[in-house]
């Protein structure tokens, strides 16, 4: 049986869902795992992900760690460009697995095209001007617009320095095998390239190319990652929610789904977790959020937010259910010291590790959100390492994927984020809009009037 390094406990939702509740969905999670199993269900085309722990080519894994390794040495500062599904995963990965602060990591990642802000652009332009830089853009479409402009200014800015010959040698595109606009303009220019597989979908994607370059190009271990997720794929099958813990989880939300607890807070309490709570985020919102259904994602880093949004946790709207994401272990053990005076009156904590207190206020949170009627349950984490983290990447996967056809919705598409790229387009006036920009521009008359 496959090591587990994560470890879902719903223990203490027994008085809101009982063990009998969840055996009557059993049928429901076998079909779903079957939809999934024989590629028969809606966005069956786009199940690459489920096996590539163990079908990945072990000369493709070889090739992303020489790239890796030799992004890794010609860049003080490697620009990871992209949005969504084609950063999220990569970030989760470094912040989960790399020092806390950037100046403590060679090279240092800095992530672009995730947003459209000539501050940030400039800022970071103005950080690398004494650095030797390499970057990654990655877009499977490869016509995204914010990965698209900020690749634009980028290289501009790298073709001034370094001449355009000597810039293609510090580009890695990963993109479509074949299609879209940066996979035509890598062929022209000579960038180095990595194929993003037609049958994974971005927010599936970050053990592809897409995830893997930039964590190998961080110094961390892809092939643990990989073997992680490979040992995920054991218990994280199976048509019953005993033997499959993805299954579980997916049956345990979507029951609290039907009770009213429409929102789901994914609460960590660690800081190198905020980016795998983002990545989650994603791969749950996007995959479950259409045909007016779906658990609206949502994340909190406590203890920070316990001192804000604690309070609406504690007392708002009891239509919030909660997965506490705790870490087992860290990697370094720093205890309170004493003060013989003890003017601050903390001697008692004196000796105590601050996992030891940290322990305490998950246990303390928990238990006063159970009382103020917040259903929770826990995902245990061994340790910040690879294999860990590649075994929270494929659960994560596997339970958005059956959750999302428990809800009977397609988790593979996301036909709603077209709606405010046709608006902006149109608004910008790109070709092909006039229609709708004419119409958006009379409803804007409308508005400016009143
Ligand atoms: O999960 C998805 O499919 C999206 O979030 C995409 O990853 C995101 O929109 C970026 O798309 P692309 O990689 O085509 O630039």
């Amino acid at each position: 049986m496959a090591h587990r390094k994560i470890t879902f406990d719903d223990r203490l939702l027994d008085g809101t869902i009982k063990q009998s509740d969840i055996d009557a969905y059993a049928p429901a999670l076998a079909a779903a795992e079957k939809m999934l199993s024989d590629r028969s269900g809606p966005g069956g085309d786009f199940l690459g992900w489920l096996d590539l722990p163990t079908k990945t080519p072990k000369k493709l894994v070889d090739s992303i760690v020489t790239a890796g390794q030799e992004l890794h040495d010609k860049a003080d500062v490697l620009i990871c460009i992209g949005i969504g599904g084609s950063y999220l995963g990569a970030r989760a990965a470094i912040e989960f697995l790399s020092p806390s602060f950037e100046d403590l990591r060679k090279p240092r990642i800095i992530f672009a095209g995730h947003t459209i802000n000539s501050d940030y652009l400039a800022d970071l332009l103005s950080l690398v001007k004494d650095k030797q830089v390499a970057v990654n853009v990655i877009s499977k479409s490869g016509t995204t617009t914010e990965p698209g402009i900020a690749f634009r200014v980028i290289r501009k800015w790298m073709e001034d320095r370094y001449g355009r010959k000597a810039t293609a040698g510090r580009i890695v595109a990963t993109t479509d095998p074949a299609s879209g606009a940066l996979r035509k303009l890598a062929a022209e220019e000579g960038y180095a390239t990595f194929d993003i597989p037609p049958d994974v979908g971005g927010r599936f994607s970050v053990l592809t190319p897409v995830g893997l370059l930039p964590i190998a190009a961080a110094g961390i271990d892809i092939r643990k990652l990989l073997f992680g997720a490979a040992q995920a794929m054991h218990f994280c099958k199976g048509a019953t929610p005993d033997a499959n813990m993805a299954g579980r989880y997916a049956v345990v939300r979507n029951i609290l789904f039907k009770r009213g607890y429409t929102t789901e807070v994914m609460a960590s309490f660690q800081p190198q977790l905020h980016f795998v709570s983002e990545w989650w985020k994603q791969l749950a919102g996007e995959s479950e959020g259409k045909n007016n259904t779906g658990i609206f994602p949502a994340s909190l880093d406590y203890t920070t937010d316990l001192h804000s949004l604690g309070q609406w946790m504690q007392e708002g709207v009891r239509s919030v259910f909660e997965t506490f994401m705790l870490l087992r272990e860290t990697a370094n053990t720093i205890t309170v010291p004493e003060f013989t005076d003890d003017s601050d009156e903390l001697n008692y904590l004196a000796g105590k590790s601050f996992e030891e207190i940290n322990q305490r206020a998950y246990q303390g949170t928990l238990f006063a959100h159970l009382d103020g009627g917040v259903p929770a349950a826990t995902l245990l984490l061994n340790s910040r390492s690879e294999e860990t983290l590649g075994q929270l990447f494929y659960f994560f996967e596997k339970a958005i994927a059956l959750s999302g056809y428990l809800l009977r919705v397609n988790p593979f598409d996301q036909p709603g984020v077209e709606a405010y790229k046709k608006n902006m387009f149109a608004l910008l006036g790109k070709k092909g809009f006039e229609k709708q920009r004419d119409a958006l521009a009379s409803r804007i008359r409308e508005v400016m009037k009143t």
